[in-house]
């Protein structure tokens, strides 16, 4: 098949489920993902192997991934901040794993309990047994934007920690709009700055849509020539009560906006709603049941 124009990277079953209140049980995370796969998505977040303590709604991961399909050319992926997690990832034979590193120290303090520093010194025997294996690591670059503690990053500190991910053998650096703070103009600045060092090719953007600026800001990114675009099914994540409404960019908006614009995804728009359909009606909250 052709080779899509864009990427989508479906992190709805990661980034989303991870922030909604509501606990997702087993069987709605599999069917979620099954609908992803037939909407023609081939990259999917589908969990992550943090600490349960931390991120309980993710605490089930290993036994989704047992249960998941396995089709030709669909790649699973999930978050894995140290070694134990990439151990668990390798037994669960997912295709990829993905590190999570901040351009905040803060953040970086109240998500990992590390300083950046430290974050890399965690991940190099995890991307070690990666190579190992011949598995292929992502990068996340958190408060690219901005950071909900310290407020503005220095752009120079983005770009700095894109570099350690690609040096450290990152096959694509995500970079990512933590809360949702950029606008196209920041967004230009700090993608064009990241671009620079690392190029377009390895570079992936991450929005986030509490302001309601993802899609300006995934257009600012077009013009950067950045193909690769993180987006989560119905806009999971954040209020529990308003799926959609404070979560990544919805993957069904972003898909419909790049077909308007000419460019292929490989996604059915009325596949990915059904999928949206589905999750938003999991997480109805139980007054309007
Ligand atoms: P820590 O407390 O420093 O770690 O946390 P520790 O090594 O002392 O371990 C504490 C406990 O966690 C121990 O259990 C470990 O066994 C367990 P206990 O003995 O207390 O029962 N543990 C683990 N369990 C399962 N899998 C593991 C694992 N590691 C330790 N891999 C740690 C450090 C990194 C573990 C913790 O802070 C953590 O798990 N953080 C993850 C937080 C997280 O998942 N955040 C959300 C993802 S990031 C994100 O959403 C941003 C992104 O979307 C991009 C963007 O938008 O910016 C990617
Ligand atoms: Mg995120």
């Amino acid at each position: 098949p052709d080779k899509p124009d864009i990427t989508i990277f479906e992190v709805g079953p990661r980034d989303g489920l991870q922030n909604e209140a509501q606990h997702v049980g087993l069987n709605d995370r599999l069917k979620l993902v099954e609908l992803l796969i037939d909407s023609g998505l081939k990259a999917i977040e589908v969990g992550s192997f943090v600490s349960p303590k931390a991120v309980p709604q993710m605490a089930d991961t290993e036994a989704l991934i047992d249960l998941l399909p396995r089709p030709e050319g669909v790649r699973y992926s999930t978050l894995v901040p140290n070694l134990k997690g990439m151990e668990k990832a390798m037994q669960a034979q997912v295709h990829e794993v993905a590190i999570f590193a901040s351009a905040s120290q803060s953040f970086s303090q109240h998500n990992i309990a590390c300083s950046i520093e430290e974050s890399f010194e965690r991940f190099a025997p995890v991307m070690a047994k990666a190579k190992a294996v011949n598995m292929p690591v992502r990068g996340y670059l958190s408060c690219a934007f901005g950071c909900p503690y310290e407020g503005e990053i220095a752009v120079d500190a983005v770009v700095m920690v894109a570099r350690k991910l690609i040096e450290l053998g990152c096959y694509e650096v995500a970079v990512s709009d933590t809360i949702g703070i950029a606008t196209p103009q920041t967004t230009q600045v700090v993608m064009r700055s990241v671009i620079d060092e690392i190029g377009a090719a390895v570079a992936a953007a991450h929005f986030h849509d509490t302001h309601a600026r993802a899609l300006d800001n995934i257009k600012a990114c077009l013009e950067l020539d950045v193909t690769t675009f993180d987006s989560a099914v119905a806009g999971l994540g954040g209020c529990p009560y308003a799926p959609g409404a404070t979560g990544n960019v919805a993957t069904e908006s972003v898909v419909d906006m790049l077909a308007k614009l000419g460019l292929r995804t490989g996604v059915d728009i009325a596949k990915v709603n059904v999928a949206a359909a589905y999750i938003s009606k999991v997480l109805k909250p139980s007054s309007a049941l």
